[in-house]
């Protein structure tokens, strides 16, 4: 059995932003089946607190950041989890990285090195009597947990997995200090970014092995056009740099047994999902195919290509149902669209993020970039055809319809490039072409629901990464 600690900002269901939390939140179950026990160690929100069972303490940790916290080993959701109860840092209204005014929260750099360090003490075995063999670091956010098991001669052995290189932990300098970096790693070589310090790349450089969310965005990381100025970094490290494709939870994530939607096992199910949702949106009926977004507003996902390229839809006779929320800018251009075809909602709803997936024809993800992506995975799953961008984990996910691969029968999806408006609107244009011809589009259904977006053969490559670091076979 091979103990990990799995240090991550997020964890669904207990504290959600993205997918992220999605992948920290089934990582446990899904390595479970591969001799890994982990438990995972969370920043100590309102709402991971109120879920926590059986809550004991496990250590009393004097002073953390400006404040006394606690160490509490509990259940939560059927996770085993180590929580950091310190209120002065994780006691607030508002998410787990922004204020309710949506600014980001002016002590986040102090918050986060408080999460590596409660990391590290636990892998050192100064907190507990629990000690991981292994440490598993999610993004920034735990990114000096490997900068301290290193330079504190730990011995103990540290993953970092990166979900999105935009997100780089930026602080000022003068903070290294306080943070626990010693000068003589605040250089190019060490943690320094363009003058600042980023808590991203200390984990880049001193984590032992670095993965990302799927093989496509592994490579693109090391060029300069995705890799956000860290470029250089992952190339010097390539030889330690693997992408491992995100799964699904699929007791979650599955329309035969999921209670938010009207279950179904073929695509014969979706038309009476269709239907509850058109209602619920107060959508006509319509001849083209029912498009859903369920997506963070952000530059990143490329919603702006979509609200030029929308025309393409609308006059084809097809519709948009959107979720989401973000940037204020995005929000208020398609909470501005007035058209009968399109409802837009703006906020974030878990339940109905299930109906539309089921209830959509298609799910639309124009990203720019996209280090893995799930909800193209959930469209796959429930007979949704994914229409995506030609992109990192989109890339390695879908099937795209072209001749040869309708005519070999394995086509589940589309994909466009350039990332454009244009070649986005080509793509909705030929989705339009697929949906009315009612054989193919069945045919792509069925194998985009057989299409396989479970953990199974990722989790066994974290299983062997783990174990080709650990000594264990
Ligand atoms: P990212 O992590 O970059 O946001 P992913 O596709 O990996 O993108 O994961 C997004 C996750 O967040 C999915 O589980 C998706 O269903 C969920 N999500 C995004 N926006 C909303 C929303 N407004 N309401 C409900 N769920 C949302
Ligand atoms: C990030 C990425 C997304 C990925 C998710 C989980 O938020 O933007 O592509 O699916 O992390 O790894």
């Amino acid at each position: 059995m091979t103990r990990v600690l799995s240090v991550a900002s997020e964890c669904a269901p207990l504290v959600k932003t993205g997918g992220l939390a999605d992948v920290a939140g089934a990582m446990p179950a899904a390595l479970a089946g591969q001799g890994v026990e982990m438990r995972s160690l969370l920043p100590g929100y309102p709402t991971v607190m109120a879920a926590l069972e059986e809550a004991t303490p496990v250590a009393a940790i004097g002073s953390l950041f400006g404040g006394p916290a606690r160490l509490l080993g509990a259940r939560a959701a059927g996770l085993e989890v180590l929580v950091i109860d310190a209120p002065h840092l994780f006691d607030r209204a508002g998410g787990p990285y922004l204020d309710p005014e949506g600014q980001d929260w002016p002590d986040n750099a102090d918050r986060f090195a408080a999460l590596a360090r409660v990391a590290a003490d636990i892998a050192a075995g100064r907190l507990g009597d629990w000690q991981p063999d292994l440490v598993h670091c999610h993004d920034w956010q735990a990114g000096l947990v490997p900068y301290y098991l290193r330079r504190e001669n730990t011995g103990v052995p540290s993953v970092l997995t990166i979900h999105n290189i935009a997100f780089q932990g930026l602080t000022p300098m003068e903070r290294a200090a306080d943070l626990g970096i010693a000068a003589a790693d605040l250089d190019k070589d060490g943690v320094e970014y363009w003058g600042q310090l980023s808590m991203l790349k200390a984990g880049l450089v001193f984590a032992d092995r670095l993965t990302t969310v799927s093989p496509t965005y592994a490579e693109e990381l090391m060029r300069p056009a995705f890799g956000m100025g860290l470029d250089g970094v992952l190339r010097a490290r390539r030889a330690d740099l693997r992408g491992i494709l995100n799964g699904i939870d699929l007791a979650a994530w599955s329309p035969g047994t999921d209670p938010h939607v009207r279950s179904y096992k073929t695509p014969r199910g979706k038309p009476a999902n269709r239907a509850a949702l058109r209602a619920e949106l107060g959508l006509p009926d319509a001849p083209g195919p029912l498009c859903v977004v369920v997506s963070r507003l952000t530059e990143q996902k490329g919603l702006d290509l979509l609200l030029e390229a929308l025309p393409r839809l609308l006059d084809r006779g097809g519709q948009l149902a959107l979720l989401g929320s973000g940037e204020p800018a995005l929000e208020a251009a398609f909470a501005g669209l007035d058209e009968a075809n399109v409802a837009v909602r703006i906020g974030y709803d878990e339940a109905l993020s299930h109906r539309m997936i089921a209830g959509g024809d298609a799910i639309l993800v124009p990203s720019r970039f996209e280090p893995c992506g799930l909800t193209q995975l959930y469209g796959l799953r429930y007979g949704t055809l994914p229409l995506v961008a030609l992109t990192g984990g989109l890339a390695d996910t879908v099937i795209p319809a072209t001749p040869a691969t309708l005519a070999r029968q394995v086509a589940t999806g589309l994909q466009f490039h350039p990332i454009d408006a244009e070649a986005l609107g080509n793509a909705l244009s030929t989705l339009c072409d697929l949906f009315a011809a009612p054989d193919l589009w069945s045919r792509m259904q069925r194998n985009a629901m057989a299409h396989p977006v479970g953990w199974g053969p990722s989790a066994a490559a974290y299983a062997a990464l783990y174990a080709d670091l650990t000594g264990e076979t």
